[in-house]
């Protein structure tokens, strides 16, 4: 058992954050067993962080561990980008020590963030894979985890034949669904244009099957819509991932900047959810995220780093970066935060188990310290929207584990 004095806030929904000044967080095995205010606590204090700010640990909700290395290498479009910089360095994840290396640099740079929950994409190996799971175990961090998925329009190298990779993704499936309340495998048919209707069909059979969860990316650059409508010969881009039979409730769909109305819809009667990531649509002038769209056709979405064409694994980088990339409409900071944490543990359907500081919870906590004493009640919230940088983060707790 440990007891931490800090100052908890804690998402309530997309309009209410809750302020608990002067709190006593305590800690059994991996989890929250209770939270007493200071005047009413009667035993030994193990921390004092009475001048820090906790915080649900951050949810990452679409992140390439293989392109950590390659943030910030520029090329202003998805697809030059992705034959330039991406495809080489996810070669080079075939290198088991270089996979290795890479996985743990990265889900120590993610703890570091404060970010306790992501989802993730590993490069076209099983073995990338499957040691970014054995990584992950080490942690106490919660992800799921897939294979990118791709049998043409790539490099050679990368190219995996269809019933391969269907296989491999299987194999990795079985090794680590259920077997580790923390972890779970997600299915990743990288994006359209480079997988079969063939392996995408297969994929969304199992899945279904399976009642598990699929990743992909969907309309994210004009080029790249073009050429999906070339090679399916179909009137959008949702159309094919339907005819695939993708559209679940437990897919997960990068991007969705250029829909129509008609693809929102159908997007919204599957129950599909979206990682939004500005920050890479707007380094790779992808283009602004229809987030007042999105949000009246009643589809659930939550922020992702896309770590490369994202730039940080900071996720109060994305809450800033989800107001400053929407023109015209002022995303609040209490919404921002609420989908890093209990939004998008709610999309994950994990929400009695993350996403807030509470009793019976996991012990998934961030801790941030302000380089002076702001007054988070009145408008400090907002500055750890808008000032993360001023804000060190001095510990994180995942599931209890420092
Ligand atoms: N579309 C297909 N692959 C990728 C990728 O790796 N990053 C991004 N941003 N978009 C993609
Ligand atoms: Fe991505």
């Amino acid at each position: 058992m440990k007891n931490i004095l800090c100052n908890i806030v804690n998402p309530v929904s997309p309009e209410e954050i809750q302020f608990l000044p002067k709190q006593v967080i305590s800690i059994s095995e991996s989890k929250i067993s209770a939270i007493i205010p200071l005047p009413e606590f009667q035993g030994i204090l193990d921390e004092d962080r009475s001048n820090e700010y906790a915080l649900p640990g951050f949810i990452d909700l679409h992140t390439h561990l293989s392109q950590y290395y390659i943030r910030g290498f520029y090329e202003p479009a998805l697809l030059p980008w992705l034959n330039k910089y991406v495809f080489p360095e996810e070669e080079r994840s075939k290198n088991m020590a270089y996979a290795e290396k890479l996985s743990r640099e990265f889900f120590s740079a993610m703890r570091k963030a404060g970010t306790t929950t992501c989802v993730i994409y590993t490069a076209p190996y099983f073995t990338a894979c499957d040691i970014a799971f054995e990584i992950a175990k080490e942690t106490g961090i919660k992800a799921l985890i897939g294979m990118t998925m791709m049998d043409m329009n790539c490099p050679e190298n990368l190219k995996q034949d269809s019933n391969k990779t269907l296989e491999d993704s299987i194999l990795l499936y079985e090794k680590w669904h259920g077997k580790n309340t923390d972890l779970d495998y997600i299915f990743t048919p990288r994006f359209a244009p480079t997988c079969s209707l063939k392996l995408m069909k297969e994929v969304a059979k199992y899945a279904v099957e399976h009642n598990a969860w699929i990743q992909t990316h969907l309309s994210e650059n004009k080029e790249e819509i073009e050429l999906v409508k070339e090679i399916f010969g179909l009137k959008n881009y949702t159309e094919v991932y339907q005819k695939a039979g993708l559209l679940t409730q437990h897919s997960i769909f990068a991007h969705c900047i250029h829909l129509s109305n008609e693809e929102l819809q159908i997007l919204a009667e599957n129950k599909c959810k979206i990682a939004h990531c500005p920050d890479s649509n707007f380094f790779l002038k992808s283009g602004e995220f229809p987030l007042q769209k999105i949000e009246n056709a009643g589809i659930e979405y939550g922020l992702g780093s896309d770590v490369g064409a994202g730039t940080s694994l900071n996720m109060l980088h994305h809450t800033k970066m989800m107001n400053y990339r929407q023109s015209s409409y002022p995303v609040l900071p209490a919404k921002a935060l609420y989908h890093i944490t209990l939004g998008s543990a709610k999309l994950l359907g994990l929400e009695s188990k993350i996403g807030s500081i509470e009793t019976g919870k996991e012990a998934d906590i961030v801790f941030l310290k302000p380089q002076r004493n702001y007054p988070l009640e009145n408008n400090g919230i907002s500055q750890l929207v808008f000032c993360g940088q001023d804000f060190s983060i001095t510990k994180t707790l995942a599931g209890g584990r420092n």
